[in-house]
Formats: C-alpha cells, sequence, structure tokens
C-alpha cells in the first residue's frame, strides 16, 4: 500500500504535544506517515486549544488556511481535535466546510476508526463523545522509534477544580488518572530507547489517583524512580492546594525528582484567589515554596498568573507584584483574563480594561525578566550537572561545536565539549559544566572534569 502524509498541528499545552505523538503512532498501521509539509499532506489534524480566546482564533485561522489546500486537492482529510473541537462539536463544520473529522477530547482511541470510515465513505465524521474511561483505553507506548531524551507522559486527563475563569472542566471532564502499570509500562517502553528525563503531566498531577484510591502520587513517583535507566523525573503541572507534606518529603527521599517546581499561583491577592476559586490563600502558597526550598535549597519555581481578572484592582494587582518580589521565581507564564464560554467568571463584574491589563502585564513581565536574569546570574561561577538533549546550531567564539541541555533546575545550557570526548555519544549523557555566563533565558559554560 501507499503511503500517506500526515501532517499535525499543535497548539496549545505539553498535553496536546502528546496527544500529538499519539495520534501519529496510532495512525501508522493506516499507513500514515508525518510529514513536515504542508502542501504535500493527505491529512491534516489540527489539535486546539481553548483555553484563551487567541488560541482558540490561532486554530481557526489555520484551518482557513487548509479550505484553500483543500480547493487544489479535494482528495485531502482534515480533522479537528482537542479542546475546540470537543467544546464546538457541530459548530465547527458550519463556519469551515473544508472540515471532514471532528473529535473530541475523549475520541482519540478511536481516530483509526474514524479516519478509516472518512476515506472509504467520504462521510463526515464528528464523534465529541465524553467517554469517562478514557484514561485506560489510552493505547500506551508501544514502540518509540522516535525516542529523545526527554519525553512527555501524560497520567491524568481532566480537572474536578473549576477555577471559575477555566475552560478544562468542560471541555477536558472529570479528573481521571490512568493506571500506575500502564503509567511504568509506557515509561520503560521509552527508557529502554534512549529516554532520560520525564514529565509526568496532568491538568492537576498532585491529585493523582486520590479519586480512584490507587496509589497516591508521591508513590508513583517512587515507583517511576525505581526504573532503571531514567535518569530525571518532572511533572507539570501541579495546584498549590494539593502540595501535600508527603510530596514535599519526596525532594528529600527521591533523588530522581528535578530541583524544578512549576506551581501556578495565580494572583498575589487573597480577594482574587477566592474568586478564582483556587481554596488556597497567598499565605499557604509562601508556606509551600518556604517547605520546598528547606528541603530543597536549589529548587527553581516557576508559576502561572492571570492579570486583570474581573474585580482586579490596583491594590489587588501591586500585592501579585510583591509576591513576584517575595518568592523571585525563577520564569513565569502571564496571561491577559480571557472570558470563556460556560466558565463562571465570564458572569463577573466589573471587567478590567483592555488597555489596564496589557499595562499590568508588560508591569509584572519586566519586574520577572529582572529577577530571572538576577536568578541566573547566580548560578554563574557554580558547577551543575547538565543533560545533554542536542548540538546547538552555532559554534562558540573558538570553533568548537555547541552542546545545549538542561539542568535539574530547568535552566537551559549551552556548552562547549573538550574534542576529545565528541566521539562518545553526547546526547543523553550528564556532563558537569562550569556556568560562565548568564543570560535571561539560558546559561553558557564549558565543560568541566571533577
Ligand atoms: N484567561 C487567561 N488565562 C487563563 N488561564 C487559564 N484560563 C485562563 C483564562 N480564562 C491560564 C492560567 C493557567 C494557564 C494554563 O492558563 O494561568 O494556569
Ligand atoms: Fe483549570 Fe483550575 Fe483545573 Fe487548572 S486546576 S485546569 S486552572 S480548573
Amino acid at each position: 500500500m501507499n503511503k500517506k502524509n500526515l501532517y499535525i498541528y499543535t497548539i496549545g499545552c505539553q498535553m496536546n504535544v502528546y496527544d500529538s505523538e499519539m495520534f501519529a503512532r496510532i495512525l501508522e498501521p493506516l499507513d500514515y506517515i508525518q510529514t513536515d509539509s504542508l502542501e504535500e499532506a493527505d491529512l491534516v489534524i489540527v489539535n486546539t486549544c481553548s483555553i484563551r480566546k487567541k488560541a482558540e482564533e490561532k486554530a481557526f485561522s489555520f484551518l482557513g488556511r487548509t479550505q484553500k489546500l483543500k480547493k487544489k486537492n479535494p482528495e485531502l482529510i482534515v480533522a479537528i481535535g482537542g479542546c475546540v473541537a470537543q467544546q464546538e462539536g457541530r459548530n465547527i463544520i458550519s463556519r469551515i466546510p473544508a472540515v471532514d473529522i471532528v473529535f473530541g477530547t475523549d475520541a482519540i482511541p478511536r481516530l483509526p476508526k474514524i479516519v478509516q470510515k472518512v476515506e472509504t465513505t467520504g462521510d463526515r465524521v464528528i464523534d465529541v463523545e465524553v467517554n469517562s474511561d478514557i484514561a485506560e483505553t489510552m493505547p500506551v507506548v508501544e514502540d518509540a522509534e522516535n525516542a529523545t531524551v526527554s519525553k512527555f507522559v501524560t497520567i491524568m486527563r481532566g480537572c474536578d477544580n473549576y477555577c471559575t475563569y477555566c475552560i478544562v472542566p468542560y471541555v477536558r471532564g472529570r479528573e481521571k488518572s490512568r493506571e500506575p502499570d500502564n503509567i511504568i509500562q509506557e515509561i520503560t517502553n521509552l527508557v529502554a530507547t534512549g529516554t532520560k528525563d520525564i514529565t509526568l503531566l496532568g491538568q492537576n498531577v498532585n491529585s493523582y489517583g486520590l479519586k480512584e484510591s490507587m496509589c497516591s502520587f508521591p508513590e508513583l513517583l517512587k515507583k517511576v524512580s525505581e526504573i532503571k535507566g531514567l535518569e530525571r523525573i518532572r511533572y507539570a503541572t501541579s495546584h498549590p492546594k494539593d502540595m501535600s507534606d508527603e510530596l514535599i518529603n519526596a525532594y528529600r527521599e527521591i533523588d530522581k525528582l528535578c530541583s524544578h517546581v512549576h506551581l501556578p499561583v495565580q494572583s498575589g491577592s487573597d480577594k482574587i484567589l477566592k474568586k478564582m476559586n483556587r481554596k488556597y490563600t497567598r499565605e499557604i502558597y509562601m508556606n509551600r515554596i518556604q517547605c520546598l526550598k528547606e528541603v530543597r535549597p536549589d529548587i527553581a519555581v516557576t508559576s502561572d498568573f492571570i492579570v486583570g481578572f474581573p474585580g482586579e484592582t490596583d491594590e489587588d494587582f501591586k500585592e501579585t507584584l510583591a509576591l513576584i518580589e517575595a518568592v523571585e521565581f525563577d520564569g513565569l507564564y502571564a496571561f491577559k483574563y480571557s472570558d470563556r464560554p460556560n466558565a463562571p467568571a465570564v458572569e463577573f463584574e466589573p471587567k478590567v480594561p483592555e488597555d489596564v491589563a496589557r499595562k499590568r502585564l508588560e508591569e509584572l513581565l519586566q519586574l520577572e525578566s529582572r529577577i530571572s536574569k538576577k536568578r541566573n546570574q547566580a548560578y554563574v561561577g557554580k558547577i551543575c550537572q547538565v543533560l545533554v538533549e542536542g548540538q546547538s546550531k552555532r559554534k562558540n567564539e573558538d570553533g568548537k561545536n555547541q552542546w545545549s541541555g538542561r539542568t535539574s533546575s530547568n535552566k537551559i545550557v549551552n556548552f562547549a565539549l573538550d574534542v576529545s570526548k565528541e566521539s562518545k555519544d553526547v546526547v543523553g549523557h550528564i556532563f558537569n559544566v562550569e556556568i560562565k555566563n548568564a543570560l535571561e533565558h539560558s546559561l553558557w559554560g564549558i565543560e568541566k572534569e571533577v
């Protein structure tokens, strides 16, 4: 049978990146191979995100491009998956008639059957059925031909937290955890093909297994850490309210657990946190960070922020800035609040004017830029263990190759290596690197024998 070209366009979070890899893998038996060329595609899949309006608009503008392609090649199959597909379902067809397949977040295991049906009948398929067993029906990654040093593994789907600004519980459904044995099997397979650094993914990983009374998240971390050949474990995203003492203690007990935590705080004002339904106060958040820093003094902390949430005053925003100064985040993602359908905050008043939200965002990012530079500067002169992920495109000043990797604290390090060592496999190995220079988003150094 002739091979067919599959083009996947992924928008949104790391879970979408993981799902897109899954699309490619489960469509291989139908003779689809991934291509980087949209023009040569026989099947285009857009994996969408609806967390903010902008992300949704990006999906529709890309789908608009596929309309033109379809005019040139009427055989082309266009599919839309992910959160926008789940949320909009059939409406998408009336907006973009070129679309052949709309498949929701729980329909992934059914994707091969859906594609086959469209190939044979030419009919459109809309599958946005919600399947509460999705976590268990997701195929385990069996082969990992495209193995890389770092990989994501989704351990749970959905969310039960109902933060008032967030659309996730309405599109991704209730929280569902995967069986620990399936997760261990998947990671073991990846490690066998060269993966060294795993990020466990979910909307709220630190409540993993609680609902199902399976093993807890710290227990899962312990099991994962016992996989031989795996060097590093990361996770994202976690919720401050579920940052338990048991999990903090895991940083003492599990060496492979990386010195980095992404702990979205969203705001520094208790009034706004309450309106967001975040279920913690600024004091509780600060306490969790302090405990983490006591157990792992070198831990890097990153976070998410929303500015311009309805009712946010200058005073509330100042409290957010003060929190950023107090914690000294290594990095952060900040967003202007965006009204989402179904999320309760749509009804909240008063809305913050766009220009005020924009100014706040700029001010917040300026502050963070100063702080993250300072945090990076503190690495200069230190020796870090860098897990190499690849070769940089640029050579250094002496014409030597530059390698790129990350520290346990998730800092990107570019470094030069003694030429005599380049004959060995460099990618996937950990080197001691003396940090010589700090930039805002990366560090630079040279390899050092210790
Ligand atoms: N508007 C702006 N940002 C949002 N986020 C989630 N929902 C919204 C929204 N309606 C942000 C939060 C979350 C991150 C993934 O996206 O900061 O942690
Ligand atoms: Fe959305 Fe809150 Fe769930 Fe995160 S924890 S996915 S912000 S509802």
